[in-house]
């Protein structure tokens, strides 16, 4: 079997940007279908080839790479549609309909031309001068799929390329046809900005671009500083940009990057001028608890524990800042790994970033006594063990003990003994809880069962 045959896309560019990359896209000039099931003949893949017929691809797994199998297309699409009418083409063809002059990257995989590179649109170039770029004109590549203008904004962010000024100038045009791209696609890319090193590039050309407004517009509310009696607030958009750049060198974990995202979201639906006070925020991490749920629907993110997480990061987002502002004393830092659990170094991890101050001695201030809460809750975690807090006397001991039915009397009693262990009165097992509960029934009236 001869058939026209080239690694293109993703793994061209990766390969020459030296980047570790798993999945192979092959495309042939025929049908990439019967090209998978003969080269599947000599690699044995298990499982064997995957065929998707509808696509006119098929898949297969070799050691860990994925290979995929596609013939050329010349592809044009619908208005209203990201689905595109599918036509055999030639290479040309083929790369013509690519995204990105770096994507469109081909490299011949015949005995007559193997490993020539074939670069119709200068894609080298633009990979040296760390350009994107689309091949045809840009209002063209992204109005055929608007996804594209996510995927040049996530590439910048991720490689951290320029987008070129007229491929730029046409996402803003077009970013209305963002609305045609289904949410799953759009928070896939958004969830990779956000996993950059460096998030902020993405979300400045988001911004920029008009397609933040489109797809996030509770960040995008947050732009803007206004001033009264001379007095003016942070710009928060900027602040929270700065905020999520800074977590990114301490924590991968999606979610923690989300909370530093959403952590003052509710700040402009919260804001307003006090006299003699200035800017206030009240309650902005209560509202802003409020607001993730509607959010995380529209944007098709989970709505299970991950956001249970990051509704409790922002809920307590100010805690560890209120706390080293005052003396750190042991009740204060017992009532905080209370309430945060096995998700206080989290925590910690995002209140230190949330430090943005221009001013350096400030900055230290802060950091200092973030240090010294951490110490704290160390010394307080080896002592009384409050972290994964169980009551150590439980609400059946106490009916028993007073011969109780479940009543209001029994929630007061446990409610009093883990108010004790967490003023430090009594310490967190079960002989003084027993002492303290005996002690707490006495001025309640309660006789102990014989
Ligand atoms: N492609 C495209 N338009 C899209 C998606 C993909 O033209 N909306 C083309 C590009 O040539 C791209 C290739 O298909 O290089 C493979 O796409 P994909 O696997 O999604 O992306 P990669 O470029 O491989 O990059 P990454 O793995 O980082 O997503």
């Amino acid at each position: 079997m001869q058939q026209e045959t080239y690694v293109i896309g993703g793994y061209v560019r990766d390969l020459f940007l030296q980047r570790n990359s798993k999945d192979i896209d092959i495309v042939t000039v025929g049908s990439g279908i019967d090209l998978a099931k003969k080269v599947a003949q000599n690699l044995h893949p298990k499982p064997a080839v995957t065929v998707f017929k509808n696509f006119g691809t098929a898949m297969l797994k070799y050691k860990n790479l994925e290979i995929e199998f596609v013939g050329a297309r010349k592809e044009s699409y619908q208005r209203n549609s990201r689905k595109p009418v599918v036509e055999n083409g030639s290479l040309e063809d083929d790369q013509n309909r690519r995204d990105f002059t770096i994507n469109a990257l081909a490299l011949g995989l015949n005995s007559v031309n193997f490993g020539e590179l074939i670069d119709p649109f200068h894609g080298m170039e633009d990979l040296k001068n760390k350009i994107i770029r689309t091949p045809l004109d840009p209002s063209v590549t992204f109005s055929d799929d608007p996804l594209r203008m996510m995927r040049a904004i996530r590439f910048s962010t991720q490689l951290r390329f320029e987008i070129e000024t007229k491929t730029l100038q046409a996402i803003a045009t077009n970013k209305e046809r963002i609305k045609i791209v289904s949410p799953e696609r759009i928070i896939d890319e958004l969830n990779k900005i956000i996993l950059a090193e460096k998030p902020s590039v993405g979300f400045k050309l988001l911004e920029e671009t008009g397609l933040l407004e489109i797809i996030f517009p509770e960040l995008d509310k947050m732009k803007g500083i206004e001033t009264v009696n001379g007095i003016a607030h942070k710009d928060n958009f900027y602040h929270t940009i700065e905020v999520l750049d800074r977590i990114a060198p301490n924590t991968d974990n999606l979610w923690l990057r989300w909370s530093a995202l959403l952590h003052d979201i509710a700040k402009p639906a919260t804001k307003k001028f006090v006299d003699g006070q200035g800017w206030t925020f009240h309650a902005h991490n209560f509202i802003g608890v409020k607001m993730i749920p509607k959010i995380f629907r529209r944007m098709k993110l989970p709505l299970n524990e991950k956001m249970k997480f990051v509704q409790k990061m922002v809920h307590l987002h100010m805690r560890p800042i209120v706390l080293s502002e005052s003396e750190v004393t042991d009740s204060a830092v017992r009532r905080l790994l209370f309430e945060a659990g096995d998700d206080i170094d989290d925590l910690m991890t995002l209140c230190e970033a949330d430090i943005t101050s221009k001013n350096p001695a400030k900055v230290k201030r802060y950091l200092d006594n973030f240090k010294m809460v951490r110490q704290k809750l160390r010394e307080i975690e080896e002592k009384d063990a409050i972290r994964n807090f169980q009551p150590p006397v439980s609400g059946e001991l106490i009916m028993e003990t007073f011969g109780l039915s479940p009543c209001r009397e029994v929630g007061k009693i446990k409610d009093a003994i883990k108010e004790a262990i967490l003023e430090g009165e009594i310490h967190n097992n079960y002989e003084e809880a027993y002492s303290y509960m005996l002690k707490k029934a006495g001025e309640l009236g309660l006789k102990k069962k014989n």
